[in-house]
């Protein structure tokens, strides 16, 4: 009923010629895959050149990592949801714990960038998850119930993909527990439900967090795991490929 949703987070990583030696070949190599949502997140300055790559391609989408609030103006540095589609970009990744961390996103501000991506017909790959610390303190889901809450704020469901990303397995090579994904995705879903009805049913919820071509299959396995948000293993085409394949490789 959820069809599968992977999306590759390259971070600060990649310049225009990376980005498209790695499409080149990427996209022939995943050509065939129908059942996968295939989602690429460049660095800004490599949407364009991605977006005449991925054009051909029915099966792939092109997103950006962040955005701002605002439409236009005076806010230097900023990139606005306007230059996003221009650029090619149909998804934004919002909230993610980098940005939370490095650059200050508070709840609030994601909320508004959540706001201003869909009013501009972007959808939202919203990014949620607790540090090592809340987890240890059992705080888990009362963080993700918070910045539900706070996030989704006035925002309809539709356009909006989650992502669960415990803190502590990002670029950590710890992966959580098939149990605890599993845990943490249904506790989502019920508080998506408790705001959102029935429609939370169809929602995709991610898992983030040092995902690999090996543990791909078995956190696919997971009830409410509807796909997944890759960030280190999305840097290599094969290791990428293998993941957006893992299907196909599981018959093998
Ligand atoms: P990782 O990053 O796969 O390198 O852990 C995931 C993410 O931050 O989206």
């Amino acid at each position: 009923m959820r069809k599968v949703f992977i999306a590759a987070n390259w971070k600060m990583n990649k310049t225009i010629g990376e980005a498209q030696s790695f499409l080149s070949e990427f996209v022939p190599l995943v050509h065939g895959v129908r059942d996968v949502d295939i989602v690429i997140a460049p660095p800004f300055t490599s949407l364009h050149a991605a977006s005449s790559i991925i054009k051909g391609a029915a099966n792939i989408q092109l997103s950006a990592q962040d955005i701002f609030y605002k439409d236009e103006g005076a806010y230097t540095g900023a990139i606005s949801p306007v230059m996003l589609t221009d650029a090619g970009c149909t998804f934004v990744i919002i909230g993610h714990s980098e940005r939370r961390q490095y650059f200050s996103d508070t709840d609030e501000v994601v909320n508004k960038k959540i706001k201003t991506a869909r009013r501009y017909g972007l959808n939202v790959i919203f990014c949620i998850g607790e540090s090592l610390k809340e987890r240890e303190t059992g705080k888990t889901k009362d963080v993700l119930s918070s910045e539900i809450d706070e996030g989704l704020k006035d925002i309809p469901l539709e356009g909006i993909v989650v992502a669960y990303e415990p803190i502590w397995a990002i670029g950590t090579g710890k992966t959580a527990t098939l149990e605890q994904a599993q845990d943490a995705h249904r506790y989502i879903r019920e508080k998506l439900a408790s705001i959102y009805g029935n429609r939370a049913r169809e929602i995709r919820i991610l898992y983030g967090g040092s995902v690999t071509p090996d543990n791909i299959n078995s956190l696919m396995n997971c009830k409410d795991v509807d796909g997944a948000l890759v960030g280190g293993s999305s840097l290599d085409v094969n290791r990428f490929a293998d993941i957006v394949k893992y299907r196909e490789r599981q018959k093998d």
